[in-house]
């Protein structure tokens, strides 16, 4: 039995010094100290021996037990800090290198044309508001003075939620709204979505974006109008760029107006971008109708006002060449990245 013990413990040591794994050292365990291991069938064996065999083989049985003990014990320990050290060094991070490119997107040409068109105008003293773009029939026609007859209210022009509710057209009902919660002196402008019943091509989108400008102070007239907008012509499109005003008709304003800019690509000269008349139509304009000024309580006597509004995709396609509105709204990053 004392041969057999040492040869368990030669055995174990020569395993035990090959073995790499955790799992390899458990193995070993397993065999020599588990519940059929070969040192527990010994000391099992025990009690058929002689009481002066069982002292001496039980006791060279713990010495060599414990001896196996402290030699798994330090090949776990061996075995763990190598599978530490592995996976550290698989790990590894090198915190000098590179990192993965992020991909930041660009801006959409319709936000860097009216970050473009709000620059201008807050640099002019206007400040920003906004309104909702489901609106009242009430402040989208009637209190702009389109009263029940004005053809833009057919329902094959306009987008009705219900009887007195809609999609609003333009951005002019923000001017009711501006006028019914402020004092003169006011200058603002408003940018928004507008809404209308139009089949899509090239030019039209039935889902558009509008920037509507609104000053009432005393002594407004067409003078400023024509001042701030030829500004504002100037600093958008460039220094050289000229104005020119044809009258028109919107029912909210009185007397109204066109403005054209001559045409940026040519200089005036005529080009494709103009269709060789040399201007080119950008925003209509005009004095504010006292009927729209009194819906907002406003004294017509001591205060007059000018409005303006144009369409952002308008403006963005002319100076950006974009030939089809439909373009905006794809988003295809192929188009939209040529704008970074
Ligand atoms: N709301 C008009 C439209 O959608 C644009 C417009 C014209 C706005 C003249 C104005 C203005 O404020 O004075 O066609």
């Amino acid at each position: 039995m004392q041969a057999q013990l040492n040869k368990i413990l030669e055995e174990a040591k020569a395993k035990l010094s090959e073995v790499e794994t955790l799992a390899q050292t458990e193995e070993i365990r397993v065999k020599v100290l588990g519940k059929k291991g070969q040192l527990t069938e010994i000391l099992r064996g025990m009690g058929k021996l002689s009481p002066e065999e069982r002292k001496t083989t039980g006791q060279m049985a713990n010495k060599v037990r414990a001896e196996i003990e402290g030699l798994l014990e330090s090949k776990f320990a061996e075995v763990k800090a190598a599978a530490k050290a592995a996976q550290f060094k698989l790990e590894k991070i090198d915190v000098t290198e590179p990192g993965a490119p992020v991909n930041i997107g660009v801006k959409h040409p319709l936000t860097i044309t009216m970050e473009e068109i709000y620059n201008v105008f807050m640099s002019m003293g206007f400040s920003i508001v906004e309104g909702p773009e489901v609106e009242t029939v009430e402040n989208n026609f009637d209190a702009l003075n389109a009263g029940p007859n004005h053809p833009a209210r057919a329902m094959t022009d306009t987008f009705y939620i219900t009887d007195d509710t809609l999609l609003r057209t333009q951005t002019s009902c923000v001017q009711v709204r501006t006028l019914k919660k402020q004092a003169p002196p006011i200058k603002v402008i408003s940018p928004g979505r507008c809404f209308r019943c139009d089949t899509p091509d090239a030019t039209h989108s039935p889902m558009f974006h509008q920037i509507e400008g609104l000053v009432v102070d005393e002594g407004i007239t067409m003078a400023d109008l024509k001042g701030t907008l030829d500004s504002f012509a100037k600093q958008l499109f460039g220094p050289e760029t000229r104005t020119k005003f044809r009258p028109h008709h919107f029912p909210f304003t009185e007397p109204s107006a066109e403005m054209d800019v001559s045409c940026f690509k040519c200089g005036g000269k005529g080009c494709r971008v103009c269709k060789g008349s040399g201007w080119i139509e950008i925003l209509g304009c005009g004095m504010v109708h006292p009927n729209v000024l009194k819906v907002g309580g406003i004294d017509t006597e001591k205060y007059t006002g000018f409005a303006l509004g144009m369409g952002v995709e308008r403006v963005a396609m002319l100076k950006y060449g974009v030939e089809d509105i439909r373009l905006f709204y794809e988003n295809d990053m192929r188009f939209i990245n040529q704008f970074k």
